[in-house]
């Protein structure tokens, strides 16, 4: 550098600046784009890639696909001012992880020829960025498949209903057969759809309070069977009592289900599927692939085999409702959906790491449940069989008429309305319910839960049962806390009817 001779102690200063930036890599170049010096931190980016030594072309840094690019910028900022914008570019090094990446800026020096190189690695912000497009993302796949889900829900129960009502009447034996036919196909189409609900986190869920440890213990027997002798299941699970979580039993054991049999159609050959539990204290968000975890105190659920692993092109996809691999093999593609679904609705996260060829493990981040173990609700009152009288709040006509013939054919009186405000002026010309049954979401100000908490107050020992496709908590907080009951679409008249007679009054 002899240009600096003469001012030795400022570039010291300038030396000590530069060197004092640790994250940033930083280097001085000369009028060809070479390198006179560059900072430590440079170095460390660099990694087992070219060394940035002096008189190295800047661009001789990064990988072959992206060195042009930023050639280009250094022979902007050589040719004087406005600095070029900064390009994404990727380093030399070969063993960086594939989606490593790093931001390149140069611009000329002030007063001086030559330019300053920075370099700055982005990885983990785009990593960030891209976990929480693909949240979003999914998140929109979810009220899609969840808006048609529901619409789809009260056209199986109109379905079913009519089914039901036309056996009731006692047809011949074809027709019975042919109706038959019918509920059975339209309950399939339910349990589609209730895979779709849970997808969309708008099932109705059960929340306990459980230890998990003694959950998947219990649950252990019934997988070993299920994934068959070639298999073996090595629990991994910390000493009794173990950590808590907050989820609805029977959904977290479909989640165990469809992971070990995930991984048990991964390892054809045979093999262990490993299911582990551990705390975590995350101090800063944690970014992996799957999701961002929040800071805060987890319990973790891995499901871990050392089968053919995940395609890194299919790893992105795997969450999306009917995205299958397996398509022969009978795959649906909403084993993965459901599971994120219930995992999320329980305010947990999913998160993947797969190798091909080597293994996959699956981590289900649950909230660490401070209460303690709840026990669960004591079985309702036997249904007695006494008429009632029944407002029924419907805004689907042909679904509330099924329901109202199901209902007077049992011997209720039935009064029917079509929106909460229908079914307050029914109350307010006279008409005295024990119990009423009103659909959650109708049209008008007023939804099924404001309509239940206007009429209690007017009709004392009124039974409540809602109706809702949605689950109770995307449908309202406190459906069972204010002690309703709560019946999922589509539903079967039976259900209804014992619903009714257990209906507190
Ligand atoms: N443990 C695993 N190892 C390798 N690939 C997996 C594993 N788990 C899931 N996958 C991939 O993710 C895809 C989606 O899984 P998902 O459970 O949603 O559907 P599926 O298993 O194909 O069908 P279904 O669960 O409806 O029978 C699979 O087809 C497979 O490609
Ligand atoms: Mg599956």
């Amino acid at each position: 550098m002899t240009e600096s001779r003469g001012r030795e102690p400022e570039e010291a200063a300038f030396r000590k600046l530069f060197e004092a930036e640790e994250a940033v890599g930083l280097a001085v170049l000369d009028t060809t784009g070479r390198i006179l010096f560059a900072n430590a931190a440079l170095g460390r980016l660099c990694g087992a890639g070219p060394a940035p030594q002096a008189a190295c072309p800047a661009a001789s840094l990064f990988s072959a696909e992206t060195a042009q690019g930023v050639a280009e910028i250094v022979r902007a900022a050589l040719a004087g001012p406005p600095a070029p914008p900064a390009v994404l570019a990727r380093l030399a090094d070969t063993t960086l992880p594939a989606d490593a990446q790093v931001e390149v800026a140069c611009r000329p020096l002030r007063g001086e020829a030559g330019a300053l190189l920075r370099v700055t690695d982005v990885t983990a912000r785009r990593r960030m960025q891209a976990q929480m497009e693909e949240g979003a993302r999914l998140q929109s796949v979810g009220r899609l498949a969840g808006g048609v889900a529901h619409d789809f829900n009260n056209l199986l129960a109109a379905i079913t209903g009519a089914a039901e009502a036309a056996l009731a009447r006692g047809p011949d034996a074809p027709t019975a057969e042919d109706l038959r036919q019918i509920m059975d196909s339209a309950s399939r189409g339910a349990r589609l759809v209730k895979q779709l609900l849970a997808f969309a986190s708008r099932q109705a869920l059960a929340p306990r309070v459980l230890p998990l440890a003694e959950t998947v213990e219990a649950m252990a027997p019934l997988l070993r069977r299920l994934i068959g002798g070639r298999h073996l299941l090595a629990l991994d699970l910390p000493p009794a009592p173990g950590p808590r979580v907050r989820v609805d039993g029977s959904q977290l054991d479909q989640v165990l289900l469809n992971l070990a049999v995930n991984a048990r159609d991964a390892m054809p050959a045979g093999g262990t599927i490993r299911v582990g539990i551990e705390t975590l204290a995350l101090t800063a968000d944690r970014v992996e692939p799957g999701a961002v975890v929040p800071p805060g105190d987890w319990v973790v659920l891995t499901v871990e085999d050392s089968g053919r692993g995940i395609a890194p092109a299919d790893l992105p996809r795997i969450f999306e409702p009917f995205f299958t691999t397996r398509r022969a093999d009978g795959g649906t593609g909403l084993g993965l959906s459901t599971v994120l679904g219930i995992v999320r609705q329980s305010g947990g996260h999913v998160t993947v790491a797969s190798r091909p060829g080597e293994g996959t493990a699956f981590r289900l981040w649950f909230p660490v449940a401070m209460e303690a173990v709840s026990v669960p609700a004591p079985v309702a009152v036997p249904a007695t069989g006494a008429a009632r009288s029944v407002l029924l709040v419907e805004d689907e006509a042909p679904l509330r008429r099924l329901a109202a013939h199901a209902l007077k054919a049992a011997g209720h009186t039935v009064r029917e309305a079509e929106d909460a405000e229908a079914a307050l002026e029914a109350v307010a010309d006279g008409f005295v319910p024990d119990v009423l049954v009103s659909d959650v979401t109708m049209p008008g100000d007023m939804d099924g839960i404001a309509l239940a908490d206007a009429l209690r107050a007017t009709v004392p020992g009124l039974g409540i049962i809602l109706v809702s496709g949605y689950a109770e908590r995307a449908v309202g907080e406190g459906v069972a806390g204010r002690g309703y009951s709560f019946l999922e679409k589509p539903f079967r008249m039976k259900a209804l009817l014992a619903a009714i007679g257990t209906a507190s009054s």
